[in-house]
């Protein structure tokens, strides 16, 4: 359907009397994206964990929107296909442009197999208000742990789709930090995203630092 037969040619931007500028002095600190891509069992989820609860210790506001989870209801109706994908990548990226418009520093994380995807979320943010974090794992080594036991079910050809094994992951070219979690801890990884939220947020340093 095209844009014009949904009407949106007749939707006008409303505007409010409170902006992002007055949530950020509020809260603190400013509102960012922190972009997590990788393999399955690469480890987004427990980084993002960890990365959240030493922010929110730090009295920074954040959300975790983690793709596992947004898949049981904002998109409970897509799959795995490329399209799907796209689509899921879109929706969160959406999603995570109104949590930082809110003064929030939003976590997400999604395997966002797809370059293309990727370039578009960060075209969504203002300059230095998006950070692609890498989360680096040979894809034996995320087999080898499978947390959920996917790969071993991909490999028997039991899921169509899975990134890695049948459905291809295309590595970030230009991410602001990558993260080696099959060399690091998680808490070198979580320094080295914080060191990443540092220096694009000098003007604010002095109240975001976190204690290391
Ligand atoms: S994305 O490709 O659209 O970014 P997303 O991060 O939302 O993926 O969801 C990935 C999670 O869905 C995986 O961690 C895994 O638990 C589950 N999953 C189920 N089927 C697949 C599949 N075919 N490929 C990858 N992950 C899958």
């Amino acid at each position: 359907m095209s844009q014009a037969s949904k009407g949106n040619d007749h939707i006008v931007w409303q505007n409010t009397r409170i902006a992002r500028a007055d949530r950020e002095r509020l809260n603190g600190h400013p509102g960012l994206c922190i972009w997590l891509t990788g393999l399955s069992g690469a480890g987004k989820s427990t980084l993002a964990v960890r990365l959240e609860e030493r922010l929110h210790s730090q009295g920074v506001r954040t959300y975790l929107l983690d793709g596992d989870n947004v898949r049981h209801g904002l998109s409970a109706d897509l799959g795995f296909s490329e399209d799907d994908r796209r689509e899921q990548i879109r929706r969160v990226a959406e999603v995570a442009k109104l949590f930082v418009d809110a003064g929030v520093v939003v976590i997400a994380a999604l395997i966002s197999p797809f370059e293309a995807d990727r370039k578009h979320a960060r075209s969504l943010f203002d300059e230095g208000a998006f950070i692609e974090v890498f989360v680096d794992c040979p894809v034996e080594v995320c087999a080898e742990r499978d947390p959920k036991g996917l790969y071993e079910k991909a490999k028997q050809g039991l899921i169509p789709q899975f990134t890695g094994i049948s459905s291809p992951y295309e590595r970030p070219k230009t991410p602001d930090v990558t993260v080696n979690t099959a060399a690091q801890s998680v808490e070198d990884g979580v320094l080295a995203v914080l060191d990443a939220v540092d220096s694009r947020t000098a003007a604010w340093a002095k109240r975001w630092r976190v204690a290391r």
